[in-house]
C-alpha cells in the first residue's frame, strides 16, 4: 500500500497544509555555518516537500517563505533571502511547471526588487492552469497587513457596513479562493503563530515538531499527516449524543 492510501484510506488528508519554515538560521549555528547556508539547505528541502505532499494528496501547501517582519533582519539575510527566491524560480519552475504545479503568492509583491516581482509574476502566469498542486510562497506576507489591506479595500469600494460578513471578508484576502489551512505545521519547536494566515487559521489543526526546517524530510511529513489523521476536529461544535 503506498503512502497516499495509507492516509486516504482515513480520508482525512488535509486539503490545504501550511508551513513555518523554522529553523535555518539554529540549523546552520549547530554545524559552524552562516546563516543563509541553513536557508538554502531549507530550499533543498523544498524540493522534497513539494513532491511529497503532492504523492500524499494534498491540494494546497502554503510556506512561509518572509514575513513583513522579516525586514528588520540585517541587511546581507535580506537581501541573501531575495536572490533565493530568485534562484528558486530559476532553478524549479520548469520542472514545477512540467509536474503540474500552480504557483500563487500571498503578500505584498511592491516592496521586492523589481526583477524578482517580475519572476514571481511570470512564474504565476505560466503555471496558472496546473491542477495538481497549488504552492502558495508568503514573501512579504504577514497576516495583520493583510487584514489592514482588505480594510483599506473595503473603504475604498465604499462596501456597507451592513454587507460585511465572513464570506466578504474573505473575498477581500490574499487568499479568497483558496480554502482555509486544515494542518499547519511550525518546525523548530517554536510554538507561536507569527502572524502567519491570522484570518485563515481560527479552526486549523497545530503541529510543532522539533526537527528545524532543513532536516523535516517526508518521513517528518508523514508523521504530521498521521498525527492530523487521528485527531477529531469539532469547529467549536459537539456531535449529539446517541
Ligand atoms: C526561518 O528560520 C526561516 C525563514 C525566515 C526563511 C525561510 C526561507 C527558506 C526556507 C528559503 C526560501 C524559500 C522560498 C520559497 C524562497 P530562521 O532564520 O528564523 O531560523 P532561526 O529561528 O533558527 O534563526
Amino acid at each position: 500500500m503506498t503512502n497516499q492510501e495509507n492516509t486516504k484510506e482515513h480520508n482525512k488528508v488535509p486539503k490545504h497544509v501550511a508551513i513555518i519554515m523554522d529553523g535555518n538560521g539554529r540549523w546552520a549555528k549547530a554545524r559552524g555555518l552562516p546563516r543563509l547556508a541553513g536557508h538554502r539547505a531549507g530550499t533543498e528541502n523544498l524540493r522534497t516537500i513539494i513532491r511529497a505532499s503532492a504523492k500524499f494528496g494534498i491540494e494546497v501547501l502554503t510556506l512561509y517563505a518572509f514575513s513583513t517582519e522579516n525586514w528588520a533582519r540585517p541587511k546581507s539575510e535580506v537581501t541573501g533571502l531575495m536572490h533565493i527566491l530568485a534562484d528558486v524560480i530559476d532553478r524549479e519552475l520548469m520542472e514545477l511547471h512540467e509536474e503540474g504545479a500552480r504557483l500563487m503568492h500571498v503578500g505584498h509583491l511592491d516592496g521586492l526588487p523589481n526583477n524578482l516581482q517580475k519572476k514571481v509574476r511570470n512564474a504565476i502566469e505560466l503555471t496558472k492552469d496546473n491542477k495538481r498542486i497549488t504552492i502558495v510562497i508568503a514573501f512579504n506576507y504577514g497576516g495583520r497587513d493583510e487584514i489592514i489591506n482588505a480594510i483599506k479595500n473595503m473603504i475604498r469600494d465604499e462596501v456597507k457596513p451592513d454587507n460585511v460578513d465572513e464570506e466578504l471578508v474573505n473575498n477581500y484576502m490574499f487568499t479568497k479562493s483558496l480554502p482555509d489551512p486544515d494542518l499547519v505545521i511550525r518546525t523548530s519547536g517554536e510554538q507561536r503563530t507569527s502572524n502567519f494566515l491570522t484570518w485563515q487559521t481560527v479552526y486549523s489543526e497545530w503541529y510543532f515538531p522539533e526537527v528545524y526546517w532543513p532536516d523535516f524530510n517526508e518521513e517528518e511529513l508523514r508523521k504530521a499527516l498521521k498525527n492530523y489523521a487521528d485527531r477529531e476536529r469539532r469547529f467549536g461544535g459537539l456531535k449529539e449524543e446517541s
